[in-house]
């Protein structure tokens, strides 16, 4: 059994109790790699921002638990030299079952989503509170679900948005124990968010998303006041990247996020940690396909890898600044 706390890192209850408080959201950032790691620690210790690292069950089996755990310590490290220790959550993104989550806990995870969205109400209720109650053992938060984004979770594909229905929520809370709780507002995972045919073409032929359905959040955050509510699916899909990749031998299609204005104002609101995974693949992507393209020779990853970092550490600084609000916040 290895403790989160003696690598450095912390759970996520002050951290949301502070950013519902303040009106900001933390930044969820998924990673699989080193060089993904280094950018999210170098944006958020240069903006200031406190940060949850994301590790998705494809994550986990792609670069291994064990290396996994030892990257978040040494980053924890890594922060403090680059002069500033913010607070860095190591999270399980869409645990799918008890076991899952407890080899996370067990091997040095600071917090925990059990998703158990897919499920019929009382299975998710009853898998939902054994996850908390092995959990709190350990000071470990608890991340629940209700309701189902459209698009794909880890192997979960769906093909329609269930919305979150405001009457369950207070039930699930109280029921489960859980620290935050993930909703289903309109968001969705990926890349192409929405069909064509729910969005409309502005003057330039770009797909302009339906909007989110802040009223169903409104009527959460009257259920559960100051309740940490969180928000997947929440990549905005910079149009930049997906020209670059296209223009450099990919072949993405309909590509459309949810717009960063959208993103402040749910920042704003209850929601308090904000999951992005997309837009850092379009990142490394865009700029990988672009260096190829146009510097053939180049075979040094170092030579490719180096300034994919470099965009994806400028993207996350931007997000934390302008979007979810978070810079500034590390030591609150
Ligand atoms: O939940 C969504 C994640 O973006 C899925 O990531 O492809 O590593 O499973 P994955
Ligand atoms: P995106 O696909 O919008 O980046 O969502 C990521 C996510 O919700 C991870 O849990
Ligand atoms: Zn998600």
């Amino acid at each position: 059994m290895v403790s989160y706390k003696d690598l450095g890192l912390v759970n996520t209850r002050d951290m949301f109790a502070k950013a519902v408080k303040g009106g900001y959201a933390i930044p969820a950032y998924n990673f699989n790699n080193m060089e993904q790691m280094q950018a999210i620690i170098q944006a958020c210790v240069e903006t200031k921002s406190p940060v949850i690292l994301q590790v998705s069950r494809g994550a986990r089996d792609y670069a291994n638990i064990n290396i996994l755990r030892n990257m978040a310590r040494g980053v924890v490290e890594y922060a403090h030299e680059l002069g500033c220790d913010i607070p860095i959550v190591l999270h399980l993104d869409h645990g799918d079952s008890f076991e899952t989550c407890k080899d996370c806990i067990d091997n040095g995870f600071s917090s925990v989503m059990i998703d158990g969205s897919s499920l019929p109400y009382e299975k998710n209720v009853e898998v939902t509170r054994k996850v908390v109650e092995y959990a709190h053992q350990f000071d470990v938060t608890v991340e629940g679900e209700l309701g189902v984004l459209a698009g794909i979770e880890d192997e979960v594909a769906s093909e329609v948005t269930h919305y979150t229905r405001p009457e369950e929520v207070e039930d699930f809370v109280s029921k489960t124990g859980v620290d935050s709780l993930a909703i289903s507002i309109g968001t969705s995972h990926g890349a192409n968010k929405f069909k064509p045919e729910q969005c409309t073409r502005n003057a330039d032929g770009i797909l302009i998303p339906p909007p989110l359905r802040f009223d169903i959040l409104k009527e959460i955050e009257v259920k559960l006041p100051g309740f940490p509510i969180v928000l997947h699916g929440s990549s905005s899909v910079p149009q930049e990247y997906v020209k670059m990749i296209n223009e450099h031998g990919g072949k993405l299609k309909d590509s459309v996020g949810i717009p960063e204005e959208q993103l402040r104002e749910a920042a704003k609101s209850a929601v308090c940690k904000i999951n992005i995974d997309s837009d850092g693949r379009l990142a490394m992507t865009g700029t990988i396909r672009r260096i190829f393209d146009e510097q053939p020779s180049v075979f040094d990853p170092r030579k490719y890898l180096g300034p994919a970092r470099d965009a994806l550490k400028e993207m996350y600084m931007h997000k934390n600044i302008d979007v979810l609000g978070s810079a500034g916040h590390a030591l609150d």
